[in-house]
């Protein structure tokens, strides 16, 4: 533990962090006594702490703290730690770890305003509800570079700590964040990250800002992310001011040497369903009331709203204005942070104007229409503005809205909308907005957060809900508390992971159980084939599945058959639930209605198609590959219909995908955890409510941790420690004086004292206890220690003691002494002699004093001359002195202007020289420039004469080309020609086809003509035969009665004759009438037959010709095609080759120009040359005339010198 100066570097914030030495001492030196401090369990508080009187049949009894005296079972009753480890800031280290231990910790530290402890890898924050200054820069200074025990718990700990592993380990690093919602969970992410931008803007310099882009610097960007997502993903709820309504990861990247490099954030589940519905203590997310605070007048006006939130039904349905939020302030804050990270104008008004357009959809009105169910907007002026904000035709958007064009098979149909349909297709399409909008601004942060600096590794902060378990709990609860669970099976592993290589490091033998598999079969049942998410989006691909068809087919296929599927207990005042699961932190029961519905997300895709084209670009954009999605749907629906990763994607499989991509991530790091705690409900700072934080620290997986600790062994010391601090408790083993090895000092040790010798294990360089045993050490270690010091103290005071009973003897001796000496004085004082003696002795000594003063003043006479004589001399030399001097200084001057002259010269002189060899080498320089130019310039003649020969042979090829193109032009137009006659050869086809087709048509009636004339002559031949049978039964009649009546008459015999006649008359015509019409009618018949033949092979041959001239047609027409397309690549390349011609052209004319440009730079070198050496020569003559000069200034200076000594 440090020490009162070391805790002074953390400032004022020293106090909140650690107790003063002297307040630890004396909180260790309370009176405890380990056998009868306990924890009882109790119905109000939950545990109190009393004194154990005693234990009897299963049974104890115990005095409370609070003064009653209670009997619980022995379970119920837990022991309490030494009063050392009280406020002990990491709770594994605690002698009994148990629940009201970890409790009371926690409690204590809290009152005390120490909100963080850790627990393990646990790091424990508890919300104070009210700002403490242990954020401050003097805290984040002081924890830099600490390692996690040399520092208080702290989350700048953490979050330093991650920063170190990351560039020791070289691996990227998490800190993982939960907690329930108001437990801090954003406020200690918030300060993670201002931890991160603070030591990165020591160290770095400030990037410079890239125009258009960065309008911060990266870490001003990284913090202005959050007002911006806390404006637009977070709300007032019950349990906080500001809870975020969605989770979120994010990553900060660093360079190679640890500088900020970029970052990115992932959001998780926006809680979408609050623009509709607030509770009536809740409220909307911020950015509408900051909207409507009326700051920014002019938004007012482009967004057509009010500053009246009641104007807007659809997000005043709880609350409007939040005590603790000033919405103009952090509207300004909202609005900065747009700015500064980087978002253009355009992108910003269309940001607020869909905010605007979210906030009037709840104004618009349907009604029904009058005796049909079909609905019908009820005034426009709502739908007007939406479609203003909206940049759509409002008249369009109300008809999709209530006519809405759905896919019935493979044909679009028109469907009448009820009123409560249109209603929630208007919700949900302003949900979807919404949320879209806002993950559009997640994409586009993270755009502007991606700087493309060089990054290696990154730290990622998770902020999610912590596990709840609520009384009704739905889809979104399932998928928190899924999350959860994987994030605690991923503290688990981590946790087993790390002890297992510890174990291993020190050949500890230990089954390893992988406390991860505990939480498997839940996971499982949630995540896997047929499982509950599988079951839920099969039953979505249905159209006729219902919440009892999933609920059956989930206990169809669960219940009964995994431990953690269970039937919900009904309870009274319970709500309706549809199945429990059995979590890591208890059995949530989850009711499922709106399951289906939630998970499909429907919207009005007529709406949807008006959004993609609609003139706000922001709207457009944001929908633009909605409708590409759904086609992909529609194409793999029916076999692809069960394919992973179609384009159509329910809710669940959106979350499911983004939580397996955020566990990959999270596997690749190394975790830091962070659990807050909610410490009461009402907000209150400093109360904490038992029930309340033991529920979390069940949910939160504290007590998992501790659970996991316990069976392994959580305590261990390196053997030189142990030796050096537990040596006491029995010292005999190890010999003084002798050398003996750690290890076998301590096994020696830890074999001969008594306690239970199961509860340790020796690894290679540390012993390992486990839970408890280490507090049972130190408590026989105190008592050890207490003898030991009373011991001592005794022996100390024993030897104190007897010196000073040495010192009294030797006083008593002197007073004897003295006691003499005074006595014999006493007994002489008035002998004579001695008088005597008494009045000499002071004359004895003046005697003496007067012959040394004598000599004294002797001595002083003598000194005072030589003095005079001294002062005298001194005088005179300090003249001479002067004199001099002023002579040297004299002389000095004259030397120094002589000096003075000849330095002149000498410089003049080399300057004079250094300027000749100057312009010697500039004359050098441009002669040899000269040379180089000369052979540019014959090389670009070369070049041009090259040149001008290839443009010569390319103006042949072009008028090659020219020939061949007019050639080809003349037998386009042949062709043409050709073409025309064909064609018009092939129109006169036509005609005669059509004449023929006529004839063919005329013929074919006159054929149905005859036919119907057979027909008449078929049916009078039948009348006919009928008529003749009739007739000849007659005959037969006549001829019976004429047999019989043969005798009687001849009268008879010639009515028989004449009757014969007549019968053979009527015979014969009738014959002749037969034939007559079999005759004409067949005859005419066939000739018309045979002649329909030949008109139709006649007009097969026409057709035939007529195809073929067509196909003549298609041929030349494909030929013309051809050779129009020939011409025109012909044309191209002719006006390319020209291009070329050109450009060479152009190409030898620069350098013809170059060639005369570096002629004329020649020239001027030349005459600069002249120049230079004619200056040359000028300058050589002045440095001759300065050398003689110089030479008789030499001479002079010479003399001078010479007449100055002389002198
Ligand atoms: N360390 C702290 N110091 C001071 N106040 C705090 C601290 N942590 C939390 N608070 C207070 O508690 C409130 C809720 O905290 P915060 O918003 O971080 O909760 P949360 O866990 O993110 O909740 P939610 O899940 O609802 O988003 C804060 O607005 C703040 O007033
Ligand atoms: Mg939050």
């Amino acid at each position: 533990m440090s020490t009162d100066s070391e805790m002074e570097q953390y400032g004022p914030a020293a106090i909140y962090l650690r107790k003063p030495e002297r307040e630890r001492i004396e909180a260790q030196a309370a009176p405890f006594d380990a056998k009868t401090a306990v924890f009882v369990a109790d119905p109000d508080e939950m545990y109190v702490k009393g004194k154990l009187v005693k234990k009897e049949g299963g049974k104890a009894t115990v005095e409370t703290d609070g003064g009653k005296t209670v009997t619980v079972k022995e379970d119920d009753i837990h022991p309490r730690n030494p009063p050392k480890y009280d406020k002990i800031e990491d709770m594994v280290m605690m002698t009994h770890l148990n629940e009201p231990c970890v409790l009371y910790n926690l409690k204590e530290r809290y009152a005390s305003w120490m909100i963080y402890t850790y627990s393990g890898l646990f790091c424990v924050v508890v919300n104070p509800y009210k700002w403490l200054p242990v954020y401050d820069a003097v805290v984040v200074a002081a924890y830099r570079g600490k390692k996690r025990i040399e520092a208080p718990p702290h989350i700048f700990s953490i979050s330093d700590n991650a920063y170190q592993f990351m560039q020791i380990d070289r691996e990227n690093q998490s800190v993982l964040i939960t907690g329930e919602s108001g437990a801090g969970k954003t406020v200690n992410t918030k300060r993670v990250i201002q931890y991160f931008a603070t030591i990165a803007a020591i160290g770095a310099k400030k990037a410079e800002p890239t125009p258009g882009k960065m309008q911060g610097s990266l870490e001003d960007q990284i913090i202005a992310a959050n007002p911006l997502l806390e404006a637009y993903g977070n709300a007032k709820t019950v349990r906080n001011d500001n809870s975020s309504r969605f989770g979120k990861f994010i990553r900060i990247h660093f360079g190679a040497t640890g500088k900020l490099a970029s970052a990115d954030i992932e959001t998780y589940l926006l809680e979408k369903s609050r623009v509709t519905f607030q509770l009536s203590a809740e409220r909307s997310y911020h950015i509408f009331y900051q909207l409507m605070t009326g700051h920014k007048p002019e938004l007012l006006e482009a967004l057509l709203i009010t500053t009246n939130p009641y104007d807007y039904p659809m997000i005043s349905q709880g609350e409007i204005t939040v005590k603790s939020i000033d919405d103009i302030e952090e509207f300004i804050a909202t609005d900065t942070a747009i700015d500064i990270l980087g978002f253009n104008a355009d992108e910003k008004l269309g940001i607020y104007k869909l905010t605007g357009a979210v906030m009037h959809h709840g104004n618009m009105k349907f009604k029904q229409k009058q005796r049909e169910e079909q609905a019908e907007p009820d005034g426009t002026e709502v739908a007007d503005k939406i479609a203003y904000l909206m940049g759509l035709n409002s008249a369009d958007m109300l008809k999709a809205l209530c006519y809405p064009r759905v896919k019935v098979g493979n044909e679009m149909v028109t469907k009448g909308q009820t009123v409560p349909q249109v209603n929630n297709a208007v919700s949900a399409l302003c949900k979807s907005v919404y949320e879209k909008m806002f993950l559009w601004m997640v994409i586009r942060i993270n755009e502007m957060l991606d700087t493309k600096q060089a990054r290696q590794f990154y730290i990622g902060v998770l902020d999610i809900a912590g596990f709840e378990i609520f009384d009704f709990n739905s889809l979104e609860q399932l998928c928190i508390n899924f999350t959860n669970e994987k994030l605690q099976q991923f503290f688990n592993h981590t946790m087993f992971v790390l002890e297992q290589e510890e174990y291993k490091k020190e050949g500890i033998e230990w089954e390893f159980i992988d406390f991860g598999m505990d939480l498997a079969s839940c996971i499982e049942l949630i995540e896997k084939p047929l499982g509950i998410f599988s079951i839920l989006e099969e039953e979505c691909m249905f159209p006729k599945a219902s919440d009892t068809t999933f609920k059956n087919k989930l206990h169809d296929q669960h219940l009964g058959k995994t431990k953690a599927f269970e039937k919900p207990k009904p309870g009274k005042g319970k709500a309706e639930a549809h199945f429990a699961l059995v979590h890591y932190a208890g059995t949530v029961d989850y009711n499922i209605t709106g399951w289906l519905d939630k998970n499909k997300d429907p919207l009005n895709e007529s709406v949807i198609q008006l959004y993609q084209k609609a003139s706000n670009k922001l709207l457009a954009f944001l929908y633009a590959s909605h409708g590409a999605a759904d086609e992909a749907a529609a194409s793999g629906g029916k076999k692809g219909g069960k394919k992973k990763g179609g384009a159509f994607q329910t809710v669940s499989a959106v979350f499911r995908e983004n939580l397996g991509k955020l566990m990959t991530n999270l596997r690749s790091t190394h975790p830091h955890f962070v659990r807050c705690l909610i410490p009461n409900e009402s907000k209150t700072p400093g109360l904490m409510e038992n029930f309340l934080v033991i529920h979390q620290l069940r949910c939160n997986g504290v007590l998992e941790g501790i659970r996991i600790c316990r069976k392994g062994f959580p305590s261990r010391i390196i053997y030189g420690d142990f030796k050096q601090r537990y040596k006491v408790l029995n010292a005999s083993v190890i010999p003084e004086g002798q050398f003996i090895d750690n290890k076998k000092a301590s096994e020696k040790l830890l074999g001969s004292i008594d306690v239970d010798h199961t509860q340790y294990m020796f690894g290679h360089t540390k012993v390992f206890f486990k839970a408890g045993l280490l507090g049972q050490l130190e408590e026989m270690r105190d008592e050890k220690l207490a003898t030991l010091v009373t011991m001592t103290q005794a022996l100390c005071r024993a030897y104190l003691m007897r010196r000073e009973f040495v010192k009294m003897m030797e006083r008593r001796e002197s007073i004897l002494t003295i006691q003499y000496n005074i006595r014999s004085f006493m007994n002489v004082k008035n002998w004579p002699w001695l008088k005597v003696y008494f009045k000499i002795k002071p004359l004895l000594k003046s005697a003496e004093t007067e012959k040394e003063l004598q000599q004294m003043k002797e001595n002083y006479d003598k000194m005072k001359s030589d003095l005079a004589a001294a002062l005298a001399k001194k005088k005179e030399l300090e003249e001479k002195m002067v004199s001099l001097l002023q002579e040297k200084n004299d002389l000095q001057l004259q030397v120094a202007s002589e000096i003075e002259n000849l330095s002149d010269a000498e410089e003049r002189c080399e300057g004079l020289i250094k300027s000749k060899i100057q312009l010697e080498a500039k004359l050098k320089e441009t002669t040899e420039r000269l040379e180089d130019e000369e052979e540019i310039n014959a090389e670009l003649t070369g070049k041009k004469r090259k040149l001008e020969d290839e443009c010569s042979e390319l103006k042949k090829d072009i008028d090659d080309l020219e020939l061949t193109l007019a050639k080809v032009e003349k037998e386009k137009h042949a062709t043409e020609n050709k073409v025309k006659n064909l064609t018009e050869e092939m129109a006169s086809q036509d005609e005669s086809i059509a004449k023929l087709t006529k004839e063919k048509k005329a013929l074919q009636e006159a054929h149905q003509q005859t036919l119907d004339d057979l027909q008449a002559e078929e049916d009078k031949v039948n009348t006919l035969t009928k008529a003749k049978t009739k007739l000849e039964q007659q005959v037969d009649d006549l001829e019976g009665s004429l047999e019989k009546e043969q005798d009687t008459s001849s009268h008879l015999e010639r009515m028989k004759k004449n009757l014969e006649v007549t019968v053979k008359d009527l015979q014969h015509r009738l014959d002749e009438a037969e034939n007559l019409a079999m005759k004409g009618g067949k005859k005419q018949l066939q000739k018309l037959e045979s002649r329909v033949r030949e008109l139709e092979a006649e007009v097969e041959a026409e057709q035939r010709r007529g195809a073929d001239a067509v196909k003549g047609v298609r041929k030349y027409e494909r030929r013309v095609k051809e050779l129009t397309y020939q011409t025109e690549e012909d044309k191209k390349n002719v006006t390319r080759l020209q291009d070329l011609v050109d450009k060479l052209q152009l190409k030898v004319k620069t350098y013809k120009r170059q060639a005369e440009e570096a002629e004329e730079q020649a020239n001027t070198h030349m005459s600069r040359l002249r120049k230079v050496q004619h200056e040359m020569e000028e300058a050589q003559e002045r440095a001759d005339i300065a050398e003689s000069q110089v030479n008789k200034l030499r001479a002079k200076s010479r003399d001078a010198g010479k007449s100055d000594s002389a002198e």
